[in-house]
């Protein structure tokens, strides 16, 4: 008889189990999902291009994001750590997949990024051993909408633990109402249904300024859409958003 349960710890880890990539390859995304993801390098993935996100650069045009050290979670194949990394941050950027992280290595060699370091697992359990604070920047382009529900209380104790007073934390997630791009299933169906992610959780700006209600906004917009010939990434069904920590 199964009576493990005893710490919080132990409640994520259960509830983690009811989205195990082996009970539906689909939606339930872990490493191996993710590195099947990265494989073929081809495909028409709009993130797959080596260019940053348009708010990323928009901010530190303004001055907003003046340099320091910066954290990229879920970095896949690196796109915006090395562009942080070319405008002088020095950077930890961690992903999942060792498929993604193999192609971020193979661009920061292209380019000769020095002051970039990709750390391959899991960044709530990196967070406080590979991934040491406190950063300037916490950056998030894609990844904060494939964690379920339950992770977020992880996620903010990893802010909690890693980004620095007065640090800035950026994100760029899921829009709900912008044409079915992450579920708008209400938390608990998830848990109901048992039917894993759906392909990403669409998030409201009142539910984002309600999760990070511990942070001063400074910006929450619709990203712009971009081209494709563009040197930068948009599409207006994510949202981004810049938060500073006090
Ligand atoms: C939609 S992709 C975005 C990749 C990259 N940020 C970009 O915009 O090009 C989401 C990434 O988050 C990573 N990821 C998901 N959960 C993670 C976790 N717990 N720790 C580290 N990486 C994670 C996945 O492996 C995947 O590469």
């Amino acid at each position: 008889m199964d009576r493990n349960i005893r710490t919080v710890d132990d409640v994520l880890a259960l509830l983690d189990g009811l989205f195990a990539p082996e009970a539906d390859r689909w939606t339930g995304r872990g490493a191996d999902w993710w590195d099947d993801f990265y494989t073929d390098r081809s495909r028409p993935v709009p993130f797959f291009a080596a260019r940053p996100d348009e708010s990323l650069v928009a901010a530190v045009e303004r001055g907003v994001l003046r340099g320091g050290r910066a954290l990229d979670l879920g970095c896949g194949p690196g796109r915006n750590a090395l562009y942080l990394a070319a405008r002088g941050f020095d950077v930890d950027a961690v992903d999942l997949s060792s498929t993604a992280l193999d192609w971020a290595g193979e661009r920061a060699r292209e380019t000769g990024a020095e002051n970039v370091r990709f750390h391959h697992g899991d960044a709530f359990a990196l967070a406080g051993e590979d991934l040491t604070g406190p950063y300037d920047l916490v950056y998030d382009s894609g990844c904060f909408h494939h964690l379920p529900p339950h992770r977020r209380v992880s996620y903010l104790a990893l802010l909690e633990q890693l980004l620095a007073p007065g640090g800035l934390f950026g994100l760029t997630c899921f829009a709900a109402g912008a044409g079915g791009m992450g579920s708008e299933l209400p938390d608990t169906d998830f848990y109901r249904e048992g039917a894993g992610l759906r392909g990403g959780l669409a998030y409201t700006p009142e539910a984002l300024r309600e999760i990070f209600s511990g942070l001063t906004e400074l910006e929450l917009r619709r990203m712009r859409d971009e081209p494709e010939e563009s040197e930068r990434f948009g599409k207006s069904f994510l949202w981004t958003a810049l938060f500073r920590r006090a």
